[in-house]
């Protein structure tokens, strides 16, 4: 069967079109917010340089020499032996399981988008209400939007790799940067602007409690994508002799600028508009429109950009979420395309509609289980636990049990001089810090 690949540019766009998603401008901004700024921001650039490039790089030389779905990969990698290790592949679920929370939140975006081309809510009151309306009484307009979410997600994938994925990015992702560049240098002539910038890097380290590290962590997997597979199959599709030290440090920096970009702008907006950083989960879609609002007509036109902007983001992250479990369908069972994403899609589709249920006043009670409702379950399952889980299996993989030849081989001249290093923190550090990470969770479960 001939595979269609990515071309170069192909690939990097869409390894950074997933990284940058939801996570970076509606999640990042937010929980920055909550947890109190600057150290957590810290936090969580450490991590992502720390562990984030050691773990990205030994994700995509999986894919890339493993060259198929991840189960596949790990099996023709693992030594005979160690058959067992087929089963680490499974990590790609947890990409279905994202987008359980992560479809009905693109919906939210959509439904923001027609608002913001209508009417803006003309307060934080109203725009409060307008939220919580939508969120806990308006089930029919959100599964309304998961709906088209879900139509646009199977469509695109179905295309497959180049027909599909590539080209929705080479499409979407100028989108996003142009629009997001725009409203970050409109906001930098805003007096907001050094207060924004004074919160997010002047670091209070009393605030850093080790739950809100445990996040920052937990968020350093989430925006790179890593953990779940998604690199990895994305990586299968790479042409050969590509350089993957370079792609790596193209979508972080991307990843990571981004983030830090609509970090600063949304924050910007906010102080000059009096609004405060810490709204929780609904800061872009409550505290941002009714300062969009005060802004007047140049706000009414950034509130369109700005949904526009965060629909892009999250479509193009969407899709790399679905792919994985796709590939691993055609590869093992030889599904068609169009099946294999017809069942991931609707996988998410009905599951998608439990979570929308499950922060509804009505249907609420009915799925929250303990301190948590399904919807945020599975946020905090799948950021919190199963991709940093993901990532010591990756860690552990490559650093021990892969023969270190075929790492070496590949990677020695990439890395050049910085070689050893990496292998070493792949090796030791990458999974001590994450077992860390994950005994914290423990404490933090019993809390
Ligand atoms: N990185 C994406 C974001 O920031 C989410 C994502 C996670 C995508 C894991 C793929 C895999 O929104």
């Amino acid at each position: 069967m001939k595979i269609a690949r990515f071309s170069r540019v192909g690939f990097i766009l869409a390894a950074a079109g997933s990284a940058v998603g939801l996570g970076n401008i509606w999640k990042f901004p937010y929980i920055t917010g909550v947890n109190g700024g600057g150290a957590f921001v810290f936090a969580y650039l450490i991590t992502v340089l720390m562990i984030g490039f050691t773990l990205m790089l030994a994700e995509m030389l999986i894919g890339y020499t493993g060259r198929k779905d991840s189960v596949t990969s790990f099996e023709t990698l693992a030594p005979q032996q160690n058959s067992l290790w087929k089963y680490a592949g499974f990590m790609s679920l947890a990409g279905l399981f994202i987008m359980i929370f992560y479809a009905p939140v693109i919906g939210w975006t959509l439904h923001f988008i027609v608002l913001s081309a209508a009417n803006l809510p003309s307060s934080v009151e109203m725009a409060k209400e307008h939220f919580n309306t939508l969120v806990s009484l308006d089930v029919g307009t959100q599964i309304f939007y998961h709906t088209l979410v879900f139509i646009f997600v199977t469509y695109v994938v179905a295309k497959g790799i180049k027909g599909g994925i590539e080209k929705l990015n080479y499409f979407l992702m100028p989108v996003l940067i142009v629009t997001m560049g725009s409203m970050f240098i409109y906001a930098t002539s805003l007096d907001g602007f050094e207060k924004a910038w004074t919160f997010m890097f002047s670091p209070d380290w009393s605030k850093l409690t080790s739950a809100s590290l445990v996040t920052a962590v937990g968020h350093a997997f989430f925006t790179l994508s890593l953990g779940m597979a998604t690199i990895m199959t994305y990586s299968a599709s790479l042409p050969k002799d590509s350089n993957l030290v370079r792609s790596s440090l193209i979508v972080i920096a991307l990843d990571t600028g981004i983030a830090l970009v609509a970090g600063l702008t949304l924050f910007t907006f906010l102080y000059e508009y009096g609004a405060s950083p810490s709204a929780g989960p609904g800061l872009v879609f409550v505290s941002l429109p009714a300062v969009f609002y005060e802004m007047g007509s140049v706000g009414h036109l950034f509130a369109f950009v700005f949904f526009v902007a965060l629909a892009s983001a999250g479509l193009t992250s969407a899709v790399s979420l679905v792919e994985p479990v796709i590939q691993y369908l055609v590869d093992r069972y030889s599904f068609s395309r169009l099946k294999a994403s017809l069942s991931a899609g609707l996988f998410f589709y009905l599951f998608g509609i439990i979570a929308i249920l499950s922060i509804s006043k009505e249907y609420g009670a009915l799925f929250t289980f303990g301190s948590r409702n399904f919807f945020d379950w599975t946020d905090f399952v799948t950021a919190s636990i199963m991709l940093p889980t993901g990532g010591l299996l990756m860690s552990l993989f490559v650093g021990h049990v892969m023969q270190e030849e075929r790492v070496a081989k590949i990677l020695k001249k990439q890395l050049g001089l910085f070689y050893p290093f990496w292998y070493f923190s792949l090796r030791y550090i990458v999974p001590l810090a994450l077992v860390i990470v994950l005994l914290n969770l423990v404490g933090i479960l019993e809390l």
